[in-house]
C-alpha cells in the first residue's frame, strides 16, 4: 500500500515536471531567437545612416575608426545617443537587444568578410 501511494505521487508530479521542462525549452527558444538586425536597421536607422547623416555601412574607414572605441561603447552610444545620434535611433520602443542587433548589422561590413 505504501508503495502504491508512492507511485501515485510520482504519477501526479509527472505533468508538473513536464510543464517545467516545456517552460525551460520555451525560455531557451525565446532567448535563442535573435532580433533581425537588418530589418531593425532598415526601419529605424537607415533614414540617417544610409543618407549620410550618420556613419554609413559603406564608409569602411569611418566605421573602423568608430569600432576602435570598442563595441561596448558603440552599444552604449546607440542606447543613450551621442552628438547627432538620438537615443535608440529615436525609437524608444526598441529593446536593448534590438538596438544591439542593429549596431551589429551597421558594423558587419568590418566585423565579417561576407555581407
Ligand atoms: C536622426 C538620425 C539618426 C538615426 C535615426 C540613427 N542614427 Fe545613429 N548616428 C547618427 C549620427 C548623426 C551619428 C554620428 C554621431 C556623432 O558622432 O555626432 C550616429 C552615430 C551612430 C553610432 C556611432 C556612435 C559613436 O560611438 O560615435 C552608432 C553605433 C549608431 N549611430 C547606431 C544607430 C542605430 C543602431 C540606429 C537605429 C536603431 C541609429 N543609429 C539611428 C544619426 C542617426
Amino acid at each position: 500500500m505504501r508503495r502504491r501511494q508512492g507511485l501515485w505521487r510520482l504519477a501526479w508530479s509527472l505533468p508538473f515536471a513536464l510543464a517545467a521542462l516545456l517552460g525551460l525549452i520555451l525560455a531557451f527558444h525565446l532567448q535563442a531567437a535573435q532580433p533581425d538586425g537588418e530589418a531593425i536597421f532598415d526601419a529605424n536607422c537607415a533614414g540617417c545612416h544610409e543618407s549620410g547623416r550618420g556613419p554609413q555601412r559603406g564608409d569602411i574607414e569611418r566605421l573602423a575608426r568608430l569600432y576602435d572605441q570598442g563595441v561596448e561603447t558603440l552599444y552604449a552610444n546607440a542606447l543613450n545617443g551621442t552628438g547627432g545620434m538620438p537615443a535608440r535611433g529615436g525609437n524608444a520602443a526598441l529593446s536593448d537587444d534590438e538596438v544591439f542587433a542593429a549596431v551589429d548589422y551597421l558594423f558587419r561590413p568590418i566585423t565579417a568578410q561576407s555581407d
